[in-house]
Parts: structure tokens; sequence; C-alpha cells
């Protein structure tokens, strides 16, 4: 009987401590390099004045809803990095068909992109993390 319940507290400890077969915990790493929620709404502040500021970029966001390009983008790069957030907003390729959006302008607001991180301190490793993740969206964003 001794046995039997040592057995069954071992099994127990196990079951709560050894996460579930094919429910690995999300590797949150690079979402803390960027300061978690709050930092993302920071850098994406930073990256919206940025896009003002940029005369490649202007002309594209000075009449977007800037608050909500911003709130859906925190949105989205914190789902991209495995945060607890859901994207709600639209897909990438409707989003995006009509801006007329060429290679330029993509490569301009990648590097605001990078000035917003470096400016908030996120290191390079988690950086490049982020920008391998959107980089292939350029065939969605990307109409001439
Ligand atoms: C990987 C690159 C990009 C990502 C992840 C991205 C993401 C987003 C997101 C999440 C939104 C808001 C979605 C919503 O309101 O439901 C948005 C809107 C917008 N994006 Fe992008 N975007 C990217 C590249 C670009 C580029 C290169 C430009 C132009 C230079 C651009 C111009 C805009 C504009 C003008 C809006 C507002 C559209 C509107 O309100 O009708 N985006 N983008």
């Amino acid at each position: 009987m001794k046995t039997r319940h040592f057995i069954t507290v071992v099994a127990t400890c196990a079951a709560m401590v050894l996460p579930a077969a094919g429910h690995a915990e999300p590797d949150l790493s690079t979402f803390q390099a960027f300061g978690e929620k709050p930092g993302l709404v920071k850098i994406m502040d930073d990256f919206m004045l940025r896009l003002l500021a940029d005369p490649r970029t202007r002309p594209f966001f000075e009449k977007a809803d800037q608050t909500r390009v911003k709130a859906q983008l925190v949105d989205q790069i914190c789902a991209a990095l495995e945060g607890p957030c859901t994207y709600g907003g639209a897909p990438m390729g409707p989003l995006h068909a009509g801006l007329g959006i060429r290679e330029a302008d993509f490569n301009a607001l990648v590097e605001d992109l990078q000035k917003a991180m470096d400016a908030q301190g996120v290191p390079f490793r988690a950086q490049n993390k982020l920008l391998a993740k959107l980089a292939p969206m350029h065939r969605e964003i990307i109409t001439r």
C-alpha cells in the first residue's frame, strides 16, 4: 500500500511539472526582449512618429487611422512572437492591395522599424527574429 501511494504521488507531481505532450510551452524569450506588450506599445508609438517624419513613408500613413494601425501592429507582433495576443485586424494582402506599395517603400518602413527597435534597446538577436517573421509578408504587401 505504501509503495502504491508513493507511485501515485510521484505520478501526480510529474503530471503537474511536465508539460503535456503536444502542448509545449511557447518560447517567450523574444517577446520578453521586446518588453512584452508595454514594450511593443512604446516601440509602435515611436515607429509611427518615424513613419510620419520620413518623407518616404509619410504619404502612406498621414491619412491612415494611426491609433488603429498602431494597436493592430502591437497585437500582430505580440502574436507573431508567441505572446498572449490575437491579431483581429484585416489580412495583409487585401489591406495593402490598394496602396501601391513598392519594394523601396517596404524597405523604408523596415528601416524605420529598426530605428524604433534600436531606440527602445531591443537586442539585435530579437530584432532579427521579428524581421524574419515579417519578411515573407512582403509578397502580399508589395504590389508594384
Ligand atoms: C511586414 C510589413 C507590414 C506589416 C506587418 C503591416 C501591418 C499592418 C497592420 C497590422 C495594419 C492595420 C490593420 C488593420 O487596420 O486592420 C496596417 C495598415 C496599414 N499599412 Fe501596413 N504593414 C506592413 C507594411 C506596410 C508598408 C510597407 C506600407 C507602406 C509603405 C504600409 C502601409 C499601411 C497603411 C497606409 C495602413 C493603413 C491602411 C488603412 O487604414 O486603410 N504597410 N499594416
